[in-house]
């Protein structure tokens, strides 16, 4: 077997404050994931990528980091973490951490240094630059979350300002000091040596800067600076860092964060096979529910990464973005419609986008609490903590339907964010008992994929079907799958399909076998051709 596991692996993103408390505290611990490691084995998932769980003032709940080699007591601590790395790797499941190296929080105590001033040790490992002759800030750049907030922050102290891509707790580091280098280096080995798999990195293609940190063209203003730095100089870095854990044993992988507007942009990181292993892409992260985008999405992400030979990727959910049954909902046309349809439609949709996101050639990335099929809590303004308005997204996971869905109650305390909507029901121990649920769905599409290499890693071909039905083929040898999803509210009969090559070769489909239905019915038995609204189908050719 040539292929590197993460190729065939399907991840599973873990936002520690959310998934499970062990302690009673209302935040997720790593106590709490070590206890759902058996659940997270059973759905079939091959490796777990967790969200920042280091020492942190938690201005970005974990992303502004003070400690890069610690644990943070309000998840436990190091030895909690070696005990959950343990006994994941015991059930068969990798482990990839979050490494944040674009910036530290301002409580680091490299940032408290460099405060003291301008000739202070670690001055010179973030971004200083004077006010413009007119007392502005030293550019336009723009940070993330608020599109009028300067990238800068004035020291008064030292009358210089300072970079920071996001928030002012979260300055950027420089990576132009060979210091800074050394030092980021040195955290990957820290956990390479304690054994993880790999890292996902953070806003990796901002780790390089352009020298004369120039302003963003006018036409751009009030996008944040972080959609738009793309400099060569990261490739090299790259290089390096890709050097550097391609040199413990194991196929330990890196997934960036590369978040750019072009897939062709997002595809340079890849290198040539020495830059990132994996990127994510975002433009499926942002589809509406809808045939022609999704086509779009697919064919440009297969058109600018397979020249380069590198390997996608495909998420629909992450802790940065509302969730994707959240987005089918209320972006995606179900507005009119009373409250129980847009339920069951939403629920469709989410359904047939599993198949999708389990059938794409390349890795799929499930954010938790999608195999449940979970929308977004309801987060009233007196509950809101995040600064970039994320937190309905990262509601904690409902493991039962009893009052606190699974979290330990302290006297008086709750869990930090409200539960999603209909958690009395909407949540795993329920769905566990349900072989029709969303959660079944999934772990019948992980098994398929697990047991089909065509699904896995063979040939995609789309097929032509009918206005509103996205269709194509997996293909590896003699084994070959077709899927089709249908985008529309409408039942829709589809006899065949045609590959769209010159001679249109037709793939007949009526009479295969449905090895998956998102809506269950039918499942094991011959195609009769028919699709109900929102429903998606893996048929064996
Ligand atoms: C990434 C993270 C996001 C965080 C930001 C700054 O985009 O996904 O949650 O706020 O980086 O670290
Ligand atoms: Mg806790």
């Amino acid at each position: 077997m040539g292929e590197p596991w993460w190729k065939q692996a399907v991840f599973y993103q873990i936002y520690p404050r959310s998934f499970a408390d062990s302690d009673g505290d209302g935040i997720g611990d790593l106590a709490g994931i070590r206890s759902h490691l058996s659940d997270l084995a059973w759905l079939g998932v091959d490796a777990l990528w967790i969200s920042p769980f280091y020492r942190s003032p938690m201005t970005d709940f974990g992303y502004d980091v003070s400690d890069y080699c610690d644990v943070d007591p309000l998840f436990g601590t190091l030895d909690d973490f070696d005990a959950l790395l343990a006994d994941a790797h015991a059930l068969g499941l990798k482990v990839i951490v979050d490494w944040v190296p674009n910036h530290t929080s301002d409580r680091h105590p490299w940032f408290l240094d460099a405060l003291a001033g301008r000739s202070s040790a670690h001055r010179n490992w973030y971004v200083w630059r004077d006010a413009r002759p007119d007392g502005a800030p030293p550019n336009n750049w723009v940070a993330a979350f608020d599109p009028s907030a300067p990238a800068w922050t004035f020291d008064e102290p030292s009358g210089q300002w300072y970079l920071h891509l996001f928030e002012p707790s979260q300055p950027d580091l420089n990576w132009d000091e060979p210091a800074v280098v050394d030092a980021m280096h040195e955290v990957l080995r820290f956990w390479l040596e304690r054994g993880v798999d790999g890292f996902r990195a953070d806003v990796i293609h901002a780790i390089g800067k352009d020298p004369d940190l120039p302003d963003d063209p006018p036409a751009l203003f009030g996008i944040p600076h972080c959609a738009l730095n793309d400099v060569p100089v990261t490739h090299e870095r790259l290089r390096d860092i890709r050097a550097l854990v391609d040199g413990y044993s194991g196929d330990r992988v890196i997934v960036g964060e590369v978040f750019l507007l072009s897939t062709a942009a997002v595809a340079t990181y890849y290198g040539h096979d020495d830059e990132l292993h994996l990127a994510f892409n975002f433009p499926p992260l942002f589809a509406p529910w809808m045939h022609h985008p999704w086509s779009d999405c697919i064919e440009s992400t297969y058109g600018a990464l397979d020249v380069r030979s590198a390997w996608p990727t495909w998420v629909l959910s992450n802790h940065d973005n509302p969730r994707h049954r959240t987005r089918y909902d209320f972006g995606g046309s179900l507005m009119g419609e009373n409250e129980a349809t847009r339920d069951r439609r939403s629920e469709a949709r989410a359904r047939a986008a599993a198949v999708l996101l389990m059938t794409l050639r390349g890795t799929p990335f499930l954010y938790q609490g999608e195999e449940l099929g979970l929308l977004d809590a309801i987060v009233t303004p007196e509950r809101r903590v995040d600064p970039g308005g994320r937190d309905g997204c990262r509601a904690p996971i409902p493991w039962d339907g009893t009052d606190t869905h699974g979290w330990p109650t302290g006297a008086g305390i709750e869990a930090w964010l409200p539960f999603p909507p209909d958690s009395d029901h909407r949540n795993h121990a329920d769905q566990r008992r349900d072989p029709g649920s969303m959660l079944h769905l999934y772990r019948r599409l992980i098994d398929l994929r697990h047991r089909a290499p065509a699904l896995a890693t063979g040939g995609f071909d789309l097929l032509e079907i009918t206005e509103g039905v996205l269709g194509y083929t997996r293909t590896d040898g003699d084994e070959s799958y077709a899927v089709l999803v249908n985008f529309t509210g409408q039942e829709v009969t589809t006899a065949d399909g045609s590959t769209g090559e010159p001679d249109h070769a037709s793939v007949s489909l009526v009479g295969t076998r449905v090895e998956i239905s998102s809506t269950r019915p039918g499942e094991g038995e011959p195609f009769d051709g028919l699709l109900a609204a929102d429903q998606a189908v893996v048929l064996r050719l």
